[in-house]
């Protein structure tokens, strides 16, 4: 399967999906050279992400693909699953998942700009959390320090406790948030030190993770895999992710837009 993200967020989702299915090959394909998507423009997003997709069917003719970005699937899924052959898997912020946990109905959506604003987030809302106050909070900085962080960067206390103050502002506030952006599950344990009150915070990596299991429940994995992590950068700008990268068991890194 290849597992598509315009970053390094992704891992967080493949994580989960090598906890359930510990041998089945993976290509991680992180565009780098298009990151971050938060910002730019909706039409942008979808075009980078059916090039990028098309080229990685063409190359490793994936059973499967997982889009794990928030911003690229909540607007380029329709166009992606007309093109490709194989099914798509794409994630959405876990807005069901926080409205059935939350005793005090005040939830909280931490994700990018765009993806707070997005209609399909109203969607989901109104579709699941419709009796739930929803404060919604929009950071790219949260985006770049999550990255910063898997280069083994210090995370700032000072930094996090304000991207995390529009959810203690309100007379309410939530017993659980989404991480409604694939990079943030990789800085939990640090939001959870910063944040004034227990949260219950929720991601949809373990959601994805079934949903790929299921969708591959009749293939056998029988070796370990030799998983592969490719970008669309120059090399120097995966340099400082490598002693991570090892860690996870990726055994090669390779370039997309350069012949194998
Ligand atoms: C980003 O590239 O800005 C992050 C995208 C996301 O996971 O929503």
């Amino acid at each position: 399967m290849v597992i598509f993200d315009s970053g390094v967020g992704g891992l967080s989702i493949y994580q989960e999906i090598k906890q359930v299915l510990p041998n089945a090959p993976v290509v991680y394909c992180s565009d780098t050279q298009g990151f971050p998507y938060g910002p730019k423009p909706e039409s942008e997003v979808i075009e980078r992400t059916s090039v990028c997709l098309g080229l990685l069917a063409e190359r490793y003719t994936p059973s499967l693909a997982v889009i794990a970005c928030n911003t690229a699937s909540t607007i380029s899924l329709p166009r992606v699953r007309e093109e490709l052959n194989f099914p798509v898997v794409g994630v959405v912020p876990a807005i069901k998942t926080a409205s059935e946990y939350s005793k005090s109905r005040c939830i909280g959506l931490l994700a990018t700009p765009g993806t707070i604003a997005r209609s399909y987030t109203d969607q989901l809302i109104q579709d699941f959390a419709g009796d739930c106050h929803v404060i919604r909070v929009g950071s790219s900085d949260l985006v770049q320090m999550a990255e910063a962080f898997l280069r083994g960067e210090k995370v700032s206390d000072e930094a996090l406790k304000n991207i995390l103050a529009p959810f203690y502002s309100d007379e309410q506030t939530p017993d659980a948030i989404v991480l409604g952006c694939t990079h943030f599950p990789l800085l939990t344990e640090a939001l959870q030190q910063v944040s004034p009150t227990d949260i219950n915070w929720i991601d949809s990596g373990p959601a994805i993770a079934r949903r790929v299991m299921s969708l591959l429940e009749s293939s056998d994995f029988e070796s370990e895999s030799q998983d592969l992590f490719v970008h669309t950068g120059a090399a120097c700008q995966v340099d400082s992710l490598l002693p991570a990268l090892e860690k996870m068991g990726f055994i090669d890194v390779v370039s997309l837009l350069e012949e194998p």
